[in-house]
């Protein structure tokens, strides 16, 4: 049976197409969509195998062609003849099977049935950058080649692991590592540990990246006395949806504030929260590993997959950052206030977490203090994690008020406001633990990384 494709072309080259398409054998053109609108109703109405799109057909984006993927639709890319932005673009959207527009009947029929197989789409994750035609992974692995390999600590031995002395076999490829801090509702501490294990993270040497994605409110920003207005996390998903962003678009909506030390700041309206689709947060996250070796991600508490209550499964979800960014991770950093409802919800929340992601987290106990919980508040909270929760041996954070507060009305973090102060301790030692790295080793192989996009 014919292989029915459409066809999602800008109009200056659909007629072209659309008439090489009709001499294709085993192909049935059965419409040539006027606008995305078009494009989706038919595609997941399920009357379309193969779509055959270009990059400036107009109103396409990552999400769209996120939507015909999930619809069971295979995608062709066509563009015209050596323009690379467009080979470039669809590259970014993950449509790796490619053709220009002035290819012959019997290669559109070739691709058309190679992706309606399912050929190309299980080849490589969508932002994989091996494609045929474009040389954009070239250019990303020699930004970013530093010559200096990172081997990642298995985050979940008791003991941090040491980086390895000698260089790592070269088949050991670099990757940056993903930490994200989610904690219950109420204010636990999630921006607080995030912004400031992010810093210590860069004083160690490792070059981090810190994400704001907490749709709810975000607040890295004013942690870090940076402008509502940066474009932060909003222009970096915009960029991925249009098919625009690469590590040096990135580096320009993610400035540094202090060495080593890059912030994507969040939504500066919480209504605005439809900007941040899961697809497009995943993209930007596989491009900050770009920029930095850890990527430490500030996320809200919902973790409901609230699609199931709508059957518009294409529509933005609340919750998808969060479930997004933790999908993402490599550690989760499970934050709770150490009070009495303060960690009932953090048991609670762990057990929801587990549905979420299949690693166990690294459980941060905040804020505690005697006046809570009664006096040895750092024995009592682990006692009370072990028996209600199983979690052995939480990290403790000390209640340290003056700190804090200090920190936040400077726009400080820890380490410049109060380095002293007991909190920071309790944090850089998270990060120390996090990263392997200590500040005695700390001229290692972290510092070496070259930003790549100076
Ligand atoms: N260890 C701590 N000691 C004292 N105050 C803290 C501590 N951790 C967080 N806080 C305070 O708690 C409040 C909420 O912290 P924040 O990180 O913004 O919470 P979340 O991001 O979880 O909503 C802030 O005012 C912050 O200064
Ligand atoms: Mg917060």
């Amino acid at each position: 049976m014919a292989t029915a494709a459409v066809t999602a072309i800008s109009a200056a080259h659909e007629a072209a197409v659309a008439a090489t398409l009709g001499r294709a054998s085993g192909v049935r053109l059965v419409r040539r969509c006027a606008d995305v609108a078009d494009l989706l109703a038919i595609c997941t109405a399920g009357r379309a195998d193969v779509a055959l799109v270009s990059a400036d057909f107009h109103g396409l984006d990552r999400s769209a062609i996120g939507t015909l993927r999930d619809a069971g639709v295979g995608i062709v890319g066509v563009h015209q003849p050596g323009v690379e932005d467009e080979q470039r673009v669809l590259q970014q959207w993950g449509v790796r099977t490619q053709l220009p527009i002035t290819a012959v009947p019997a290669d559109f029929a070739q691709a058309v049935q190679a992706v309606s197989e399912g050929a190309a789409a299980t080849a490589a994750p969508p932002d994989a950058t091996d494609g045929p035609t474009v040389s954009l992974e070239a250019e990303l692995a020699a930004l970013s080649d530093d010559g200096a390999p990172y081997v990642p600590a298995n985050p979940w031995l008791e003991q941090p692991v040491a980086l390895p002395a000698s260089p790592p076999p070269a088949a050991a490829q670099e990757t940056a590592k993903i930490v994200t801090v989610w904690g219950p509702a109420g204010a636990p501490g999630r921006t607080v540990l995030a912004v400031n294990l992010a810093a210590e993270a860069a004083r160690l040497g490792v070059p981090t990246v810190l994400v704001d994605a907490d749709t709810y409110a975000a607040s890295v920003a004013q942690h870090l006395a940076l402008l509502d207005e940066a474009p932060g996390v909003a222009a970096a998903t915009r960029l991925a949806d249009s098919g625009h962003l690469d590590v040096r678009a990135l580096a320009a909506v993610a400035p540094e504030v202090t060495p080593g030390l890059r912030v994507l700041s969040g939504l500066p309206r919480a209504d605005r929260w439809p900007e941040i689709r899961d697809d497009a947060l995943e993209a930007v996250l596989e491009q900050c590993r770009q920029l930095g070796r850890l990527i430490v991600i500030d996320v809200a508490a919902p973790l409901e997959q609230d699609e199931e209550l709508s059957y518009d499964t294409t529509a933005p979800r609340r919750n998808a950052a969060t479930l997004a960014a933790l999908g993402a991770a490599d550690t989760v950093i499970a934050v709770g206030s150490a009070d009495p409802v303060g960690l009932q919800r953090l048991v609670r929340g762990l057990d929801e977490l587990r549905g979420v992601i299949s690693e166990q987290p690294w459980v941060v106990a905040n804020r505690v203090r005697s006046s809570a919980v009664g006096s040895s508040p750092e024995q009592r909270v682990s006692e009370a994690l072990q028996r209600f929760a199983g979690v052995s041996s939480p990290a403790i954070i000390p209640d340290d008020r003056a700190a804090l507060d200090g920190a936040l009305l400077a726009g400080r973090v820890l380490a410049e406001h109060a380095a002293g102060s007991a909190a920071r301790k309790a944090i850089a030692q998270l990060a120390a633990d996090l990263t392997g790295v200590s500040a005695a080793t700390r001229r290692g192989r972290w510092g070496r990384h070259r930003d790549p996009a100076r």
